[in-house]
């Protein structure tokens, strides 16, 4: 998918607010008054239908925080989320979380936990299978279908809940540092593929990493998020096309668009430290 790309690294111009995330005057506390945490200090945020946004920030600034609010796992103290003008209460097949640790239904295999989501959601028997295949075979586990959570790696674990969560179907990925724990080839791999599903079904991402490259290397649009209270003090569209054409993977870590944009993110991260 190509789309011309706004200011804020959204899609152009024609884009009607439809399936956006508004996230209006966000707070947070946590705990009671002896001892109040302030978590989320004032996040405004408008997500545009199709944005690949990437947040980075210190630790415990506030991003899982963030993500958890608009997964709806919460409400905020202050302000709302919306999607599509609907304020977000509770989770929701529209958002899908893949979380930061792996969360399979142990006595399932790796095809059923695939499958989960689609089987809620009323997909017949015939259709779930060939999504699931489609899945493992995208994350690699096409010859682990039969196989338990016990009998997986820690990697394979995570690539079967990204299978799960994408399987699914949702408007909204939402994603917490969901390759922290991969090696660094799988890692690339994975990072292409979600390059590609993103291009290929114009979903909109949004993805927690504590990797900068991986920010910039993945997303449309980078938000950076000061220590505690977290807000939100870098907000950078990424445009690496040179000549319209986005570069090759091999190309593009080193082309100087990359490492400038690169660099800056990672001042903004010093900087709010
Ligand atoms: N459920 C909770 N109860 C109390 N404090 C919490 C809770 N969740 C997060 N916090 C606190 O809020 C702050 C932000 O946490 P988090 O969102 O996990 O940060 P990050 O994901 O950026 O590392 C931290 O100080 C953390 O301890
Ligand atoms: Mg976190």
């Amino acid at each position: 998918m190509t789309v011309a790309m706004d200011k804020s690294g959204g899609a152009a111009s024609n884009a009607k607010h439809e399936k956006s995330l508004v996230v209006d005057g966000v707070r947070q506390f946590f705990g009671t008054k002896g001892a109040k945490v302030h978590a989320l200090s004032r996040i405004d945020l408008v997500i545009e239908p199709g944005q690949f946004v990437c947040l980075a920030g210190p630790s415990g600034c506030g991003k899982t925080t963030l993500l958890r609010l608009i997964a709806g796992f919460m409400r905020p103290t202050e302000g709302q989320i919306t999607v599509d003008g609907r304020v977000v209460s509770k989770p929701g097949s529209d958002r899908g979380m893949v979380f930061q640790a792996p969360t399979l239904y142990p006595w399932m295999d790796v095809r059923q936990n695939i499958e989960l989501g689609l089987k809620f959601q009323g997909v017949h028997k015939a259709a779930r299978g060939i999504e699931s295949e489609r899945y493992m075979k995208m994350v690699g586990l096409s010859d682990f279908a039969e196989r338990k959570p016990y009998e997986l790696s820690g990697g394979m674990q995570q690539r079967c809940q990204i299978a799960r969560v994408l399987a699914s179907d949702p408007d909204f990925v939402l994603m917490d540092e969901p390759f922290g724990a991969l090696d660094a080839l799988t890692r690339e791999r994975l990072q292409e593929e979600l390059l590609t599903i993103w291009r290929e079904t114009g979903k909109t991402i949004l993805f927690i990493t504590h990797s900068v490259e991986e920010a910039v290397f993945l997303g449309s649009r980078v938000l950076v998020m000061s220590r505690r209270p977290g807000k939100i003090v870098l907000d950078e569209p990424v445009d690496l096309a040179v000549d319209g054409q986005r570069l090759p993977v091999a190309e593009l870590r080193s082309a100087p668009a990359f490492v400038a944009l690169r660099d800056k993110v990672r001042d903004a991260i010093q900087a709010s430290m």
